[in-house]
């Protein structure tokens, strides 16, 4: 049984006032959901609010992205070591944000993926295809070699010190959600893509759905036999809607 994980992606939002508020109560949740694992991913610069607010809370510490080199002229860049030193404990590498907006290619997407396991983090792999790509039936496609990717560069057992988030392009931010069963069939097929490599850790491997999530949703989305819990953008912004979520991912833990 694999336990489930909900991550709060708080993307470019919030201040240090609201960091501390929203870290204290996710922390809350944390401690309250034994069967399920909670996080939440600041941005860069209020981790140590988020540290300092929950100080001693299972909490898990995340960054919204990673250099894909070690050290050196890289101006603005944060390295995976770094992220580590601070207490960063997962990182997000190839969010639909990082690859449309920046243009991160899945070979840059796989050198950062490289360099979080390098550094001891755990990587939080984001996979998903836009509208476009749906309505033209390359689903299946655009997921499998953005998987492969990472596979090639890091090999299919470097899976079992990650995590895959599948998130619909069109479903982030939207209010559109993939149906349950959207969602399961491509977690399914990212569970069976994995097994051909090796079946126990693509039974082991969690697999979390992201894509307008809410408290609303949640529990038929974690209900699904693939889908193992949640990457939480806007709903993670109201604690209230994040306490639902993470209470979801518990009663199905
Ligand atoms: P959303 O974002 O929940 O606001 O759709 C999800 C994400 O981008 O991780």
């Amino acid at each position: 049984m694999r336990r489930k994980l909900v991550l709060g992606n708080w993307k470019m939002n919030g201040s240090r006032v609201d960091a501390h508020s929203w870290a204290a109560a996710a922390a809350a949740v944390a401690a309250a959901t034994a069967n399920a694992d909670v996080g939440v991913i600041p941005p860069v610069v209020f981790l140590d609010v988020v540290r300092a607010a929950s100080d001693s809370s299972p909490l898990w510490l995340g960054a919204q992205n990673v250099a894909a080199y070690d050290n050196g002229a890289y101006t603005g860049e944060v390295s995976a070591r770094m992220l580590a030193e601070s207490g960063v404990r997962c990182v997000l590498v190839g969010h639909s944000e990082r690859r449309q907006v920046f243009g991160e290619s899945d070979v840059v997407v796989a050198e950062k993926y490289v360099r979080a396991l390098a550094a001891g983090l755990t990587p939080v792999l984001c996979l998903g295809e836009t509208l476009e790509e749906r309505e033209r039936g390359a689903t299946d496609a655009v997921v499998l070699r953005q998987l492969q990717a990472v596979i090639d560069a890091a090999g299919a057992a470097s899976l079992s010190d990650a995590v895959l988030a599948y998130e619909p392009v069109w479903a982030i931010g939207t209010g559109r959600t993939a149906s349950p069963a959207q969602a399961q069939e491509v977690h399914a097929l990212i569970r069976s893509a994995i097994a051909k490599h090796d079946a126990m850790l693509s039974s082991l491997v969690r697999i979390l759905y992201g894509g307008s999530v809410k408290g609303s949703n949640a529990a038929e989305l974690f209900a699904q036999s693939d889908v193992d819990g949640g990457l939480i953008g806007g709903a993670s912004l109201v604690p209230a809607d994040f306490d639902a979520i993470c209470r979801a991912a518990n009663q199905d833990g």
